[in-house]
């Protein structure tokens, strides 16, 4: 799978040099992991997507994943903000301007998406994504950069 993935990547950087890979695929488990530690969103990208996979088979009430981007500098406090919001609103703040983007959490077998535009992003800014499950924050995060 892993083998077939990368080949595909690199017939397509092959095939299209001017076309910018404008989205990403991170693969969660039911170990509380995930595969992505870094995201680029190259400079050439309007709109990028973020397909998160939950390749688990625990539910969301146990052992759900989501995906929220902030500025690294506001990741704690958003992920704190978060906490106090509850499962009812999948420990996202609602309407909180230093939200990006987020993906809802999810359960094992399901997948969802996002997409945002990357005027949202300076370049040369810091960012960092982390899945918002109570206790996941601490191993579940990553740098996303933009150019
Ligand atoms: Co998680």
């Amino acid at each position: 799978m892993m083998k077939k993935m990368s080949l595909a990547v690199v017939g397509l950087a092959f095939s299209g040099a001017a076309m910018a890979q404008c989205s990403a695929d991170i693969h969660a488990t039911d170990q509380m992991t995930w595969d992505k530690p870094t995201i680029n969103v190259p400079a050439d990208c309007k709109e990028f997507t973020v397909k998160l996979h939950h390749d688990g088979k625990l539910p969301k009430a146990t052992m759900g994943h989501g995906w929220v981007l902030t500025k690294t500098a506001d990741m704690a406090g958003v992920s704190s903000a978060g906490m106090a919001a509850g499962a009812a609103n999948n420990h996202v703040p609602q309407g909180d301007a230093r939200v990006i983007a987020f993906i809802p959490l999810v359960s094992g077998g399901e997948t969802h998406e996002v997409t945002f535009d990357t005027s949202k992003l300076e370049k040369g800014g810091e960012y960092s994504y982390f899945c918002p499950f109570p206790g996941h924050f601490a191993v579940m995060k990553g740098k996303l950069t933009f150019g």
